[in-house]
């Protein structure tokens, strides 16, 4: 498959908003066995799961459009039938309303960055509903840009030996996104994926099923955990370890610091992860919206003693990422938290 088709494969399957996809140019578009691999890969109904029905409709107009505007001998150049005929059918399917789109859960799978060692895919899938505010939901239904940061760091070779064949627990992990890529791409021993909310935790064990196809073990284990209590046992949890010897080896998060009065609560979780768990680094990837509850969070890692180091990954330019499609337009870092020595 051409690049510039993988990639906008990629970018469909993560739902990327129409106008910031990167269609190819019409002379690639135009070959006929790029638009029958687009039919195949994007819009066949045999495909599952597919993007929402309203989403695959604008992107397939688009597609479309870019296709004839390219045309400039109709002797020549042709528009696939499958895809006249699937955007027809889409444009006869009844229209949901704006807040039942809002509201509605989609399957949202992304794929890794390229690495040069590799032509493999690495795809990730979640349960998400990106109408978040509509819907009223938690923060953590939808995955974060500071999540795909550092799953791009993850996917490269530094960043996976942080995790590979360890004992990963992952604090607010939200849609799950991070540790599902650590349980099926990494090489993890086990990772423990946990959240406050309830919800969360059902849509993570509904994921395992879109993300677990082989016949092998999946080391991925749901938690409840509301920082600043003790962690809960699930049933996942107690199925995998002795109960007194539960133990870690890195903890990780994202987007865990966007509000002061949550910072508190995470430190104290990190302290007892470090006190009685056994966990020797946290990699927390943080947005910079706000330099004051950036600061909160500086100033609480040194009250406890915790030693804080930038790490030296930078975030790829919006146009040449090739995976974990996201916008660097707020400045996003990550950071290794040790215990005081
Ligand atoms: C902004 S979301 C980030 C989710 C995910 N890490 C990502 O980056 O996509 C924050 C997450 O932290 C969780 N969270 C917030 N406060 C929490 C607390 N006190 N205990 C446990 N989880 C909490 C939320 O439920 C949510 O899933």
């Amino acid at each position: 498959m051409a690049d510039e088709v993988r990639k906008l494969v990629a970018q469909y399957f993560q739902l990327v908003d129409p106008p910031q996809l990167d269609i190819p140019p019409g002379n690639v578009l135009l070959r006929p066995t790029v638009q029958e691999t687009l039919y195949e890969r994007m819009f066949d109904e045999s495909l599952t799961p597919l993007p929402p029905a309203a989403y695959r409709t604008r992107v397939l107009k688009l597609v479309i459009a870019r296709i004839e505007e390219s045309i400039t001998d109709p002797e020549v150049d042709e528009l696939n039938d499958n895809l006249m005929d699937a955007l027809g059918m889409l444009v006869a399917q009844p229209k949901a309303n704006s807040l039942e789109l809002a509201q509605k859960l989609s399957h949202v799978k992304y794929t890794a960055p390229l690495q040069s060692s590799s032509t493999k895919n690495r795809e990730v899938t979640t349960i998400e509903s990106r109408g978040l505010i509509l819907s009223g939901g938690t923060t953590g239904k939808r995955t974060w840009e500071a999540a795909l940061h550092l799953g791009s760091f993850l996917a490269s070779s530094a960043g996976e030996a942080l995790v590979r064949g360890k004992r990963v627990i992952e604090l607010g992990a939200g849609t799950g996104f991070l540790s599902l890529f650590c349980a099926h791409h990494l090489g993890v021993q086990s990772v423990v994926s946990s959240d406050r909310e309830p919800v969360l935790i059902e849509n993570m064990r509904e994921c395992v099923r879109f993300n677990h196809r082989g016949d092998g073990p999946f080391p991925f284990y749901p938690a409840f955990w509301d920082w600043g209590t003790p962690l809960e046992k699930t049933q996942e949890l107690e199925s995998f370890v002795d109960e007194d010897d539960l133990r870690f080896d890195v903890a990780l998060g994202a987007d865990l610091t966007y509000d002061t009065d949550i910072i508190p609560p995470l430190l104290s979780t990190v302290r007892d992860l470090f006190e009685n768990y056994h966990v020797e680094e946290f990699i927390i990837s943080v947005t910079l919206r706000s330099e004051k509850t950036f600061q909160t969070f500086l100033d609480g890692c040194e009250s406890n003693s915790f030693n804080i180091e930038l790490l030296p990954f930078e975030s790829t330019p919006s146009e040449e990422q090739t995976g974990f499609f996201h916008s660097t337009s707020i400045p996003i870092k990550t950071y290794r938290i040790l215990k005081a020595a």
